[in-house]
């Protein structure tokens, strides 16, 4: 793996790589301490971020990396530098390492496309991607439930402004889940899409994992819905209608989470909920991540 711009990229065989991988490391975190020798690392995040950010600073870090964060706003992007520019001048400084978090669709992928002898991995680019969440929760999908293809999932929420539920159907879809529902308002439904969609959250009724998306709320005025109290009406997760679920049923959400909007506390709270180990999983997934492409430029090199 050079650069991880979508799941695109990867195959079945090589999320299972990096969920073994992941897991590992979860287990002996010591035996990969270093292995990047100082190698320069770029944190771009010109979209506000707190898990995917901070957790790729840690497993950077773990792995031995030198790790330098832009801080955008006190940066010459203000003086309206390019993203290409930017990318050029920090690879000049030496980093070959470049973690992309941008509110344009594909800006890493034609940064990957644009410079030669780096790295560059997708950390959610506006409404296309985000691969690296997709994986930690795969992750902690196999770790709770053991397999993908019995798995039934209800996501619930904005599908179609939605990285996040991109990214996971298209790893599920690829590790072998079937049964995928999509339950969101008329507005918020995909245009095209070959799975189960539905209006109304009794479809989850028998899953075995509830995921909850997050209320975009700049989207709730041009998205026809009458408004934020009628989401919430229909659609928010409480105990009552996570109690149609599979008894064991796991509650997750990629964070941040708008309690009493699109889940409720007693339910992001409750037994059932698998949220901040979604969060924790993205340390290791992210390692994963990082020591596999490390690993492979220096096979190449
Ligand atoms: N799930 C997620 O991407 O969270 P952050 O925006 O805090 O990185």
């Amino acid at each position: 793996m050079k650069h991880l711009l979508t799941i695109d990229d990867l195959n079945a065989q090589d999320i299972a790589h990096l969920i073994q991988l992941a897991q590992s490391l979860q287990s002996n975190p010591e035996q990969y301490t270093s292995m990047a020798n100082s190698a320069p690392l770029g944190l771009l995040f010109y979209e506000n971020s707190t898990r995917t950010k901070l957790s790729f600073e840690l497993a950077a870090k773990r792995l031995g990396f030198e790790v330098s964060s832009l801080d955008i706003n006190t940066s010459s992007v203000q003086k309206g530098e390019s993203v290409l520019d930017t990318l050029l001048n920090l690879k000049a400084m030496g980093i070959r390492f470049f973690i992309i978090r941008h509110r344009q669709e594909h800006i890493a992928q034609q940064m990957a496309d644009a410079i030669s002898d780096i790295h560059v991995i997708n950390a959610g680019d506006g409404m296309h991607a985000h691969p690296t969440q997709a994986l930690l929760d795969a992750l902690t999908l196999y770790q709770v439930k053991g397999a993908f293809e019995p798995l039934k999932i209800a996501i619930i929420g904005d599908i179609l402004h939605s990285r996040v539920a991109n990214s996971l159907i298209a790893c599920l879809s690829k590790m072998g889940t079937h049964d995928i529902r999509l339950i969101a308002p008329k507005a918020w439904q995909p245009t095209h899409s070959n799975l189960y969609v539905s209006d109304d959250i009794n479809a989850l009724e028998d899953v075995d994992v509830v995921y909850t998306l997050r209320v975009q709320k700049e989207r709730i005025e041009d998205a026809e819905l009458r408004s934020l109290e009628d989401y919430i009406s229909r659609f928010q997760l409480t105990k009552q209608r996570l109690s149609k679920a599979n008894p064991n049923a796991i509650v997750m959400h990629p964070g941040p989470m708008n309690r009493g909007i699109e889940i409720e506390s007693d339910v992001a709270d409750g037994a059932q909920s698998h949220i901040l180990n979604q969060v924790n999983n993205g340390i290791w997934m992210r390692q994963a991540i990082l020591y596999n492409i490390a690993t492979n430029s220096k096979a190449a090199a």
